[in-house]
Order: structure tokens, then sequence, then C-alpha cells
């Protein structure tokens, strides 16, 4: 595996690989690598011939200096899993390769960014992040690019931007990774200390409950109720815990089509969020077998 920190350099050694024919793969992280990033990078290097995994902490996308601050940074580590797995290169850019002096151009989502975590957190985050992930496709080029469902707005506002951009590349959205008692897999999972670890899985817990009460037939507001009250017999507060549209992540009734329940919640000093497809039961009636009891059948 080759690391590389120049803009120039990579975009040298990937055109080598392009004229010989071969698709570029591109996993986009900001390091402090976990399981869902390694499911991420299978997907890519099942997918792709040559996989270019980013490691980049994108100041432009944290509202909060401390956040950025204390976002767990371990490049050596990061850089042996991702040679042991097979990534060709890691693209480790110093953060004036990506913002020179003079820097001044931002790309901004309308509508899709705005609800949820660009309420809470700022519309300046997902400015941040669709900024630095159209200037990693412009660098890269990739054929595929691989995020995680975790973010279930963050691929919104991508797949949104790859549309109105023109952007020629396939965004691949892979499944949430769960420790066996349902914490999602994040970054930020190893600043929580056991009790607030034992407190988090109550995350996981709300959004299946509003997954069971809107498969019972419930409607938004009864599933949303039995979500809220699973977080208070964990003694936590949601910033939001919602049923949205996955297309648009605007607020939805529950009915026959898929919906996301999401959820953000501090546990202690860390911010956590999760997401779950969700649907209401709601029979369908051309399904609908009506045959009076004792009525004469066709056989
Ligand atoms: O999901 C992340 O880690 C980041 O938001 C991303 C996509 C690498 C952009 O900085």
């Amino acid at each position: 595996m080759i690391t590389v920190r120049e803009i120039a350099r990579l975009r040298a050694e990937l055109a080598n690989h392009r004229r010989a024919g071969r698709s570029i793969g591109l996993v986009p992280t900001m390091g402090a690598l976990h399981d869902g990033h390694v499911s991420l990078i299978h997907r890519a290097l099942e997918q792709t011939d040559v996989v270019v995994v980013s490691l980049f902490v994108n100041p432009a996308q944290f509202n909060d200096a401390d956040d950025l601050s204390s976002y767990p940074r371990d490049q050596t580590r990061d850089a042996e899993l991702v040679a042991r797995l097979g990534v060709a290169y890691l693209f480790a850019p110093p953060v004036a390769e990506i913002y020179p002096p003079g820097y001044s151009t931002t790309v901004r989502v309308h509508g899709v960014s705005e609800g949820l975590e660009g309420a809470q957190r700022g519309i300046g985050h997902f400015d941040g992040v669709a900024t630095v992930v159209t200037k990693l496709f412009n660098i890269v080029a990739p054929d595929r690019a691989y995020f995680g469902r975790k973010d279930a707005q963050q691929v919104a506002v991508i797949q949104r931007l790859v549309r109105d951009l023109d952007i020629p590349v396939a965004v691949e959205a892979c499944p949430t990774v769960r420790d066996p008692d349902g914490l999602a897999l994040s970054s930020r999972n190893r600043r929580l200390g056991p009790a607030g670890r034992a407190r988090a899985t109550a995350l996981s817990r709300a959004l299946a409950s509003v997954a069971r009460a809107a498969a019972d037939g419930c409607d938004r507001t009864a599933a949303l109720a039995a979500g809220r009250s699973e977080l208070e017999r964990a003694g936590i507060e949601a910033e939001y815990l919602e049923v949205v549209d996955p297309a648009t992540m605007l607020p939805s009734e529950l009915d026959g089509d898929e919906r996301l329940a999401v959820v953000a919640a501090h546990v202690g000093p860390v911010r956590l969020i999760d997401n779950l497809p969700v649907r209401r039961f709601s029979p369908d009636p051309h399904n609908q077998v009506a045959t009076p009891i004792g009525a004469p059948t066709d056989r």
C-alpha cells in the first residue's frame, strides 16, 4: 500500500491505472477506522480493481472546535489496517493540501441538508461534507464510492449532490454494522466509558421499538412515543427522534412505504446518531381473501 499526501501524486498514480483499464473505488473516511469502515473497504475491494481510502479529518464539517480537537486520530494504526486489507492507496493529505490559503468555495445541497443534523449542527456541517466529498470525487475520479447508511442524511446529501452536479460516480450505500448488543459502530463509541457504552444501546432499542410499533400498525405519533419511552428508561433525552422520508429526510407519516426512524442523542459527552428502516403495516385490500366462513369454494 502506498500512502499519498499530495493531490498531484495521487492523480498521476491513478491515471496509470485508468489507462490500463482498471476501475477505481473510493472509501472516504475521517480515520479512527472500525469494522463499519472495514465492511465498506471489503465491498470496494470486491467491486473495483484499485481501492483508495481517504483519511482526512475535515475541519469544514465540524461546528464545534472541541468536537474537532477530540475527534479520535490514530493514523499509524489506520494505515496498518488498510494495508492488511489489500487497499492500494491511502490518501492522507494535510489540511493545507485540501484547503490551501485563499480557498473560498463551498458546495451547498439545499433542502436535504437543512433538517435533523443540519438543524442541530448547523447547515455548515453538510456544506463541509458536500464540499470535501466533491473535492475527493474530483481528485480521485472514482467509478464507485462507498458510504455507510448509519449516516443516512449524509448519504441522501451525497446522492442529491451527485445527481445535481452530474458527477459520474456510483454511490454505494452500505448497511450499518452493529455490535451484538445493537450499538451502531462509530468512531465516537471509543469515547464512551463502560456505563455510557451500556446506556448507548438504548438508541438502537428505541429505533427497534418505533419499527415494531409501525409494523403493528401504529401511526407516527404512537410509534415515536414507543421509541421515546425506551430512551427515557435509559435517562436519555433525544436531540431528535423522527420518522422521515429517506430521500428528502423530511418528517413523514408512516404508510406502506419504507421510511427511516432516525435518532440523535448525547450519551454523556458523546453525541451519537442512528437510524433504522420502518414500515407501517397496512393491509393490502387486493390481497384480502374475503371468503365468508362456510361459503362454497372452487374445489
Ligand atoms: O462520514 C465521514 O467520515 C465523513 O463525513 C466523510 C464522508 C469522510 C467526509 O469527510
